[in-house]
Parts: structure tokens; sequence; C-alpha cells
């Protein structure tokens, strides 16, 4: 026998009541933005990698070594997509949206994203998306606080009952976040050789993300760092407390984090994270990019968007043991005449909008009934050979006869 090929690892099947789950969440977050007043896009899978390197940023993570490179078969060099923010702006500037009137502009998106991560729970390879960004002149207060409004309304309309925790931050302009990291690397000098390699490289690189670190002992040394709320300007602290005063006067509970620095380097002001369980890491992330578009040579436009992650929120739901998405169907139809008249009726139920399956001819009427229990159907339509019609309730079990007309009156 030849060798079973698996799929790849940090890569996820869905089928049967996964896939029913990955597409009623798909579902309702997309709805959801559009009474937001999004407008739903796609964009490539895959976009030529310079594109990331300019957006998400050399020193990022995610470029430097989480990317997935497609063999070259060209001059150009290919990667698949580990975010969406990027692409949506190059599309934007492309496409030349942004001398449309209808400014702000408002995508939502649902797709899956690729980073070459080690897989562990709540980390994949390929894993889904849902997420918003808006694009204008000039991103103000309220779009700002809108954005985090939906990003919790969006958790926590599949979470449910489950908590969700906001942390918020504010990174300032290029000017001060320059200023700050300037400070951290002198602050970090004389400890980065107790710390890990990682924390070594990134007081060369961007020792912003030192503060994200994850390992304990370097913990201690971080929590002495300075904090990026000295380096604001005026004008940072003031945007940031409108921000914050407006949270409250809508009711939105969240903690003020001076670690939180994002894995990406566009941002450049306002920026949040929402956790559920701690464990599994940040259920979402976004914030405010201010010079992205310039950098990917469009106009100086501002942005603000979250992406939540897919695969996080099923794991919180299942953690939580309120996983209950069950297929049903409204009818189920058992052909004993084996003629097709079964077909036309099914046909006709789902021209009226009812969810309609059928077993296979060569079921038997005992191995029909259990198959149309497994699958939730309400009813089952018995289309008998002695050329009668049952319906039978599956709650009740209760069976009457129908004529052919009231069938079709259903
Ligand atoms: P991010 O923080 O890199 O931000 O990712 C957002 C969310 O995607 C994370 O909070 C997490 O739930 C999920 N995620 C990230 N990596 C993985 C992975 N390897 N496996 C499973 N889930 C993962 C962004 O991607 C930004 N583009 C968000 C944004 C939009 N900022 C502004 N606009």
């Amino acid at each position: 026998m030849s060798e079973i090929i698996k799929k790849p690892r940090g890569t996820v099947d869905y089928f049967y009541e996964d896939a029913s789950v990955l597409i009623s969440i798909k579902n309702k977050l997309l709805s959801l933005a559009e009474r937001y007043g999004f407008s739903f896009c796609t964009v490539p899978t895959f976009e030529e990698s310079r594109l990331f390197h300019r957006s998400v940023g050399e020193s990022s993570d995610i470029v430097r070594k989480e990317t997935f490179d497609l063999v070259n078969k060209g001059d150009r060099s290919y990667t698949l997509r580990p975010e969406f923010t990027a692409s949506i702006n190059r599309a934007v500037i492309e496409n030349k949206f942004f001398s449309s009137p209808s400014l702000p502009l408002k995508f939502s998106y649902f797709d899956k994203a690729f980073r070459y991560e080690r897989p562990q729970t709540g980390r994949y390879r390929e894993f889904h998306q849902f997420g918003v960004e808006i694009i204008d002149e000039k991103i103000d207060l309220s779009s700002q606080v809108e954005t985090l409004l939906l990003a919790i309304d969006a958790c926590k309309m599949i979470l449910g009952d489950i908590e969700v925790k906001a942390k918020i931050n504010f990174l300032g302009s290029v000017t001060s976040r320059d200023n700050y990291k300037k400070a951290l690397y002198s602050f970090f000098a004389d400890k980065i050789q107790y710390m890990c390699e990682d924390c070594k490289r990134r007081l060369e690189t961007n020792p912003l993300r030192i503060l994200d670190c994850k390992v304990d002992e370097d913990r201690k040394f971080i929590q002495d760092a300075p904090k990026i709320t000295d380096y604001l300007t005026e004008e940072d602290r003031e945007e940031f407390e409108q921000i914050k005063k407006l949270l409250l006067k809508l009711n939105v509970s969240f903690q003020v984090d001076d670690n939180l620095v994002r894995g990406l380097d566009y941002y450049t002001g306002f920026v949040f994270e929402l956790y559920s369980d701690e464990k599994l890491g940040a259920l979402a992330g976004g914030g405010k990019y201010s010079s992205l578009m310039k950098e990917l040579g469009g106009p100086e436009f501002e942005g603000i968007g979250f992406s939540i992650g897919i695969e996080r929120l099923i794991l919180s739901l299942i953690g939580k043991g309120s996983l209950d998405y069950k297929k049903s169907l409204d009818y189920f139809v058992i052909d004993l005449r084996k003629n097709g008249d079964g077909l036309i009726i099914a046909k006709k139920l789902r021209d009226k909008g009812y969810k309609v399956s059928l077993p296979s001819f060569s079921r038997s009427m005992k191995g029909a009934i259990k198959m149309a229990d497994r699958e939730n159907a309400k009813n089952v339509i018995i289309v008998d050979s002695d050329m009668t019609y049952k319906l039978k309730d599956m709650s009740t079990r209760e069976q009457k006869d129908l004529t052919f007309e009231e069938i079709l009156g259903l």
C-alpha cells in the first residue's frame, strides 16, 4: 500500500460541524460589518514580496522569518499574504479608490492568511482572519473608537457570554516613536547580554519589539523600561485621552497596556488587542496607521483596522463548551418508489427555500430514518411505493397521510 499523505503542519481541515461553524461565523461577521457600513472585498492570495517588506516591515518577525515565499518563476518574487492590511492599501492605490467621492473607504474581509510560525494551540501556518480597514484623508476619533467597538462587538457576537478583554495603547507619530526607540536602546544596552537571542536581535532592528517578549526571565528587565507615554507629543497624548474618554462614555471597558506594541511596523497611533483566553494569545489586533499609504506610493491618507483570528475564536468557544452549531434539515425525502418522484418533491421544496436532502435509493427504510435523525431533519416525507405520501414529524414521531397537492402546499 502506498504511504498516506497528510496535511501540512499548522493547517486545518474543515468538514461537517467544523465547516458549519466556520461558514456560520463568516456569514455572521460579514453581515455585522455590513451593518457598520463596510463593503466586502477580496484580494489576491499572493502579492509581490516587496509589498509586505515595505508595509508589515523589515523589522517585524512576520517579514523576517514567517512569510511563505513562493519559488520564483520569473524576475519577481511572491509571498503568500501574511495579513490583509497591506494588500487592501495596495489595492486602494492601484485602483485609485482614494479619489472616490465615497470617503471614508470602508472594507471588510474574511479569508485565509499564511505565516510560517511554529504551530501550537491557537497558532497555525494557514488560518482565517476577519477584519476591516477604514481609509481616509484623516482618521478621526470617531472612526478609531468605532473600529474598536466593532472588533469587540464581532467577538462578543460569536462568543456570547464569554468575557472579551480590550487592551489599548498609543504608539504615537513616527517622530515620537523614534525618540522612544532611542530611549529603549539606551535602557536595554547594558542588560541585553542577559536577555534572549530574539531580544538581542530586536535591540538592533526594532527595540519596541523587546516589550512584547514572552520569555519570563526577560520580563523583569522589561517592567522597568521607559514608557511610551513619556515620549508622546502633546497632541498624541491629547488624542489618546480623547479616545479613552469616548470609550468610557460608550461603556467600553479597557485596560491601558504600556507594553502593547503590536507585531507589525505600520502602526502610528491608537493600537489595541482583544483577549478571551490569554493562553491562546490575542483574539484580535489592530490600530491606526498614518504613513502606510505613502510608503506604498499613494497619497498621504491614514487608515485604521483590525483582524480577528477565526481559529482562536473557535478555540475559545470549544474551551467554554459553547460550540453548538448542528446542521439541520427542514425535510428529508425518502423515495421508496425509486422513480424520481422524491427528487421532484425535493426540488419544489428547495425552490420555496427549505433545506432538503434525500438518502440514496439503496438505503432501507430503517437506515433512511436513522440518517434523517443524524442530519437533524425536522420532518421526513415518505414517497411510498403504494403511491401515497406520508409526513413524519421527527420530534413527535407522529405520521400522517398527505396528498401530492398538500405536499406542494407545505
Ligand atoms: P495581527 O495581530 O498580526 O494583526 O493578527 C490579527 C489576529 O490574527 C491575531 O490577533 C490572531 O488572532 C490571528 N493570528 C495571527 N497569527 C496567527 C496564526 N499564526 N495562527 C492563528 N491565528 C493567528 C494583523 O494581521 C493586522 N493586519 C491587523 C490590522 C488590520 N491592523 C490594522 N488593520
